[in-house]
């Protein structure tokens, strides 16, 4: 198999590769990579939707998760003895599906292999600030920001001394300096090294920096006979760190609450082909169920027939008719909230067809229509398990706080989310949405309009009102 030297390709091919790497948050090696896959699948993007990406661009530097979404490490490994426990570390991240880019100083290569540390991450590993392989493009500037985050394990007495004073003569201590990302050091040294009035200083100059610090730990040293704080932390000590800073844990207001969300629409019946039907995709009830999972809460989403799939970790259950949904509504009660966001048919056929009705001499068939039991009104009014939080849609094409003013009086509902559905607005089957929300307060209705959102963000900015009232951080 023919190898590719990407230094020796001529400069408008290498220019094309580094833009549209940059563009697309890669390295050039596994642009290259993409390129030719995508050329063996007859999807190639054409050159010029990355020939207009300017030189120097002062646009924000692209997120470095990769394809797989997983967040990127630069592991830096400087040249103390802890050195072979990085090898360890480097699995440890890889179990915690992180993907892990290597650079080794000069001391480290003393201790341990590039071979080893490449055969571990499944990556390149970098030694040199002035190889020319890869400082054709900065190099050093891409180890510093293709990541989330950058981790030095062990962070020697050294490599803090020239961070704390902005040093930058070889690869380790130039992607510090060049860095944008967060950094977490991991200490180890000898004690007396650690306690060096030198030492201290640095560090607390670092920790000023804003650079995170995990251990060191006290415990016996390599050195014969010596123990004392210098011992570098345990590697799963610094991945679970490094994970903890990549992946913040959310805040679960809503841990311990029952949420029933209903979405979509609800198909009628008339015979065994036809159906009366209204155009809600589901996309804003199952934004809510998804933001309401994030928020800790335990869901279960009643859906009628849309083209989503199941969001993870939720309970869904597909219905067709308006009445199938009352059944499955009520099965899962007790609840604390319901958001009822489907767009419920509000009638039905008096008898459906056992057969496809057939065209007749005689004209169209009359269609005799009886109202759909209304969802909303019914759970509003229950006496027993009627949920402390229920929150109805108004979906109205004209007059939409009017008509959603009426609407809260005639269902006794706690909250309704007024919206705008009119063929102008584009929220049928749209990704946006233009909310207002109605809630009572005493004998009066307060009536809070919010700006034109994603349905993401309605779903997030209405489940921080519900946690809010009723979320364990109320
Ligand atoms: C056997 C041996 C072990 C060492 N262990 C450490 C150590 O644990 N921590 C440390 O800060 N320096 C240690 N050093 C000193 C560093 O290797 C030295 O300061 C080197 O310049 C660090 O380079 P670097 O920071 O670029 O990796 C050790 C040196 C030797 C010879």
């Amino acid at each position: 198999m023919a190898s590719l030297t990407i230094r020796k390709l001529d400069d408008t091919l290498k220019a094309y590769l580094r833009l549209r790497s940059a563009k697309n948050g890669r390295s050039v090696e596994e642009e290259v990579r993409v390129i030719l896959r995508e050329l063996a699948d007859g999807r190639a993007e054409p050159a010029e939707a990355v020939a207009a990406v300017p030189a120097a661009s002062s646009a924000p530097v692209p997120r470095a998760a990769s394809a797989a979404g997983e967040p990127r490490i630069t592991l830096i490994i400087g040249g103390g003895i802890a050195a072979y426990k990085a090898l360890d570390l480097i699995r440890r991240l890889k179990e915690r599906h992180i993907q892990v880019r290597c650079v080794l100083t000069s001391a480290a290569r003393q201790f341990i292999t590039p071979l080893a540390a490449s055969a571990l991450s499944h990556e390149r590993v970098y030694t040199d600030l002035f190889d020319a392989e890869s400082e054709f493009d900065a190099g050093h500037i891409r180890l510093a920001r293709e990541c989330d985050l950058i981790v030095v394990a062990p962070a020697t007495a050294d490599l803090m001394a020239k961070m704390a004073h902005g040093h930058a003569d070889d690869l380790a201590s130039a992607v510090l300096l060049a860095a944008n990302r967060p950094i977490l050091l991991a200490p180890a040294m000898n004690p007396l090294m650690w306690n060096n009035p030198a030492t201290r200083r640095n560090v607390l100059q670092l920790r000023r920096d804003g650079i995170h610090t995990v251990g060191p730990n006290a415990g016996e040293m390599a050195e014969a006979g010596e123990a004392g704080v210098g011992r570098m932390a345990e590697p799963t000590e610094i991945a679970a760190a490094a994970d903890h800073m990549l992946r913040p844990p959310q805040p679960r207001p809503l841990a311990g609450k029952r949420v029933l969300i209903t979405a979509g629409p609800t198909h009628e019946a008339i015979d065994p082909v036809r159906y009366i039907a209204n155009r809600s995709s589901g996309k804003q009830g199952f934004a809510i169920a998804v933001a309401a999972r994030a928020a800790g809460a335990d869901v279960v989403l009643v859906s009628g027939p849309v083209e989503l799939h199941d969001p993870a970790g939720i309970s869904v259950m597909r219905v067709e008719s308006a009445r199938d949904m009352l059944h499955r509504v009520e099965a899962a009660l007790p609840v604390d909230v319901a958001i009822f966001a489907a767009a419920v048919a509000d009638w039905r056929v008096v008898s459906e067809g056992t057969q496809k009705l057939k065209k007749t001499s005689a004209g169209m068939p009359p269609l005799q229509l009886v109202e759909n039991p209304d969802i909303l009104a019914t759970i509003s009014k229950l006496k027993d398990k009627r949920p402390p939080l229920v929150i109805g849609f108004a979906a109205e094409t004209e007059h939409l706080i009017d008509n959603a003013k009426a609407k809260f009086a005639r269902k006794g509902c706690d909250w309704i989310v007024a919206n705008d559905v009119s063929p102008a607005s584009g929220v049928m089957g749209g990704d946006r949405n233009t909310v207002h929300l109605l809630a009572r307060e005493g004998k009066d209705v307060t009536v809070d309009s919010w700006p034109v959102m994603t349905k993401e963000e309605v779903a997030a900015a209405l489940v921080s009102r519900i946690a809010r009232t009723v979320g364990t951080a109320s």
